[in-house]
């Protein structure tokens, strides 16, 4: 069968491969799942690890098939494996259990392991491909009336994640009524975060670097009752007196310079969440006494999150389900760029590399029809 795989390690490697089906005997206990690829994602992570900044093989293989965004039907159940069956649509997690004690309660997404595993990025083949095989244990099922959004829901789990610690964090707070949020970035995940945040009732201002006019990414905030406002006319601080402090905020920039820019523009209690994989290796210079008189005198809170456990992908699977019957057909505006079949993945990286001039918001294979 055709997938798409790179070399870790050497830039600009993206190539057709082709490999062997997957074969359900080797999945233990009989909890194997054999699933027909229908649509897989492309983002910046897929993109970094091509211009070979991040991802690493499995072992005993040279190369690494890329992937992690899925949208699947099963084709095949193991023995023991009740909960799903053949023509039933999934999305499967990225982040499989290491060695840590988290991992071994299902909460892989806070490993304390520094080598990870996750399907398409590190150590494990992803879902770039016709088929893949998995255990049913890492499979989210997916009601048939969001098929056609379902490939946003694995960047969703970042979204819901980020947001479930935030409101667990803030449990130390005995009442916390947030009714402000900002939203640093509006690519793929800063909108799935602004829809999340209006689902919850926030008044949500959303930041980008791009201009307003003619920018679908600020015509989607506005069509949900957010604000947009380009960071090259207004700073996020300087935004804070036309919409006061910020209770939440939301960065997935990935330019880390913003990052202190939010801590200035948090209201007392705010939490401040960071979801950028930043890469690189920026320096800036920051008012550091200012900023942390602030947090401590505010009793201020920022935290990092990566990657999403089931109950953030189940959480996502009802915010999706949610957002459609609230805002029909929004989600739908943000799979800008569909490319049918693996055999064109030049055009996927051609995209991806240019988002910009080809005003892409998500791009994703159609490996298959649904
Ligand atoms: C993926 C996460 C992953 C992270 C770090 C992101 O693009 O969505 O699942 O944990 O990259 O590798």
């Amino acid at each position: 069968m055709k997938a798409i795989a790179v070399t870790p390690k050497q830039a600009n490697s993206v190539r057709l491969v082709e490999i062997d089906k997957p074969d359900l005997s080797k999945i233990k206990d009989g909890r194997g799942v054999l699933i027909e690829v229908l649509r897989a994602g492309a983002c910046g992570t897929d993109r970094e690890i091509n211009n070979a900044e991040y991802g690493i093989a499995p072992e005993g293989f040279d190369f690494l098939i890329l992937g992690h965004e899925n949208f699947g039907r099963v084709a095949e159940v193991g023995a023991n494996v009740k909960e799903l069956q053949k023509g039933d649509y999934v999305v499967a997690t990225v982040r499989r259990p290491g060695h840590s004690f988290y991992d071994d309660i299902g909460e892989q997404d806070f490993t304390t392991d520094s080598e990870y595993f996750e399907r398409g990025i590190s150590r494990l083949h992803g879902y770039m491909a016709e088929f893949y095989a998995e255990s049913a244990d890492f499979l989210i099922k997916i009601p048939p009336a969001i098929e056609s959004i379902a490939v946003l829901l694995e960047p969703l789990s970042i979204v819901e994640k980020g947001l479930k610690q935030a409101s667990d964090i803030q449990e130390r707070l005995k009442i916390w009524r947030p009714k402000t949020a900002a939203v640093l970035g509006t690519g793929s995940v800063g909108l799935l975060t602004v829809m999340a945040l209006r689902l919850r009732g926030y008044e949500v201002h959303g930041f980008g670097r791009d201009k307003k006019d003619g920018y679908l990414n600020a015509e989607l905030c506005e069509a949900i009752g957010a604000t947009y406002d380009s960071t090259a006319e207004i700073s996020v601080r300087d935004s804070t007196e036309k919409y006061g402090e910020y209770d939440l905020i939301f960065e997935c920039t990935g330019y880390s310079p913003i990052v202190f820019d939010a801590m200035q523009s948090l209201n007392e209690n705010g939490v401040l969440i960071l979801s950028s994989v930043t890469g690189g290796d920026k320096t800036t210079e920051v008012p550091s006494d200012k900023i942390n008189q602030q947090f401590v005198l505010g009793n201020r809170v920022m935290f990092g999150t990566v990657n999403a456990n089931r109950e953030h992908f189940e959480l996502g699977v009802k915010d999706l389900a949610l957002c459609e019957a609230m805002y029909a057909g929004w989600l739908s505006r943000m799979l800008t760029h569909r490319v049918e079949g693996l055999e064109n993945y030049e055009k996927v990286f051609e995209i991806l590399n240019n988002a910009g001039e080809y005003k892409a918001i998500k791009t994703y294979f159609e490996v298959n029809k649904i």
